[in-house]
């Protein structure tokens, strides 16, 4: 199963719990994604300002509501907290999936103290029915809930503290756009590149008290994370784990090359479920196009997960194009698995593979 691949970039509960303490408190200590730091600081403080110019009897003054988006493990849900920290206020924490009926999200809303930020994950999968309620809770801070049906039917209007809402998503396509216009700060995050990932990789090892290691050590882990932070923390605790049993806790960039190859990851970041679906498309269909669902039959794996899991992060690398009449390998792919060349064709990608690693 995808999930289980120790370069996914989504995380089980227990993992969440282990990154807890390798979270940032606060924004001064969050690293990479510039430039919404830059937007979020100064949104904040123009709040902070209005709010001190204000007395206690008016109403307290709120950040506008934020959406991000991009792909999964770059740090939405720390931003929130982050965020949350920086403004002095509660950060309440939910899911689309969680609020499945409009009395969820009443519960939510009125538990809302002025100012508190109210983060939704993966707010595309919303219910229909409760995007409703949120349009006036974001709007007016209240939330008109039907109460009985027929002739009985009445509408009671139930108001809630100013409040922040931040939504998060991977699909940020999904969202209908009634609700991403409601939004007053919209934000896509990057992958980080390997300089940022290297800054967290050596706070990450310093909270966990892993001592010095040899120069490099951390940018040969940072190369292997996909631009992902959270996958960066994950083989971080794999390499330190495997440093205590075969090196006796010294770190080395020796010891992540045989770590990290015996997780199955190449030093690029890609993993065996990678390597299949690359190996696929250049040795059943000669390089494609192809489309996504003969490749998830061939590999007897779900289209989805390889749209949301593996393209990705192969797209940015420049292994993959996505064409008119399918999914394309490139020469470089074949030149990383050491495979035949491919013969050129005509072909058109939609999206232009990206040049960079990041
Ligand atoms: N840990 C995970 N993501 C982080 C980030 N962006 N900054 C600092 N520490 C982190």
């Amino acid at each position: 199963m995808a999930t289980e691949r120790i370069i996914a970039p989504t995380a089980s509960p227990i993992e969440e719990h282990k990154n807890w303490a390798l979270r940032p408190q606060s924004i001064d200590e969050y690293i990479g994604q510039p430039e919404l730091i830059e937007r979020l600081l100064i949104a904040i403080e123009a709040v902070k300002a209005r709010q001190s110019a204000k007395d206690d009897t008016e109403p307290r003054e709120h950040l506008e509501h934020v959406l991000l988006h991009g792909p999964p493990g770059l740090g939405k849900t720390t931003l929130a907290h982050v965020i949350g920290a920086e403004l002095g206020t509660n950060v309440h924490v939910t899911s689309g999936p969680a609020l499945a009926r409009g009395t969820d999200l009443v519960a939510v809303l009125t538990r809302l103290q002025p100012g508190d930020v109210l983060f939704i994950d993966e707010i595309h999968r919303l219910p229909v029915a409760v995007e409703e309620f949120v349009y006036p809770a974001m709007e007016d801070f209240k939330i008109d809930v039907c109460l009985d049906t027929g002739l009985n039917a009445r509408t009671v209007q139930i108001k809630c503290a100013p409040f922040t809402l931040i939504g998060a998503t991977t699909r940020a396509g999904l969202l209908s756009s009634p609700m991403r216009s409601r939004f007053g700060i919209t934000h896509h995050l990057r992958f980080y590149d390997e300089q940022d990932l290297v800054h967290i990789l050596d706070r990450s090892a310093s909270l966990l008290s892993m001592g010095t290691c040899e120069r490099d050590t951390m940018s040969r882990i940072a190369s292997r994370s996909r631009g992902t932070p959270r996958i960066a923390n994950r083989l971080l605790r794999r390499v330190r784990d495997y440093a205590a049993v075969r090196a006796n806790g010294q770190l080395s960039t020796g010891i992540v090359d045989e770590a990290l190859t015996l997780e199955g990851v190449d030093a690029l970041g890609l993993d065996d479920l990678d390597r299949n679906y690359l190996r696929t498309i250049r040795n059943v269909y000669d390089g494609g196009p192809v489309g996504l669902e003969a490749i998830a039959a061939t590999l007897n794996e779900d289209a989805g997960t390889l749209e949301d899991v593996v393209e990705p992060y192969l797209l940015q690398i420049g292994f993959l194009a996505r064409t008119r009449r399918g999914r394309m390998m490139t020469q470089r792919a074949c030149e990383h698995l050491k495979l035949p060349t491919l013969v050129p064709t005509e072909e058109k990608p939609l999206t232009e593979p990206a040049t960079g690693l990041f």
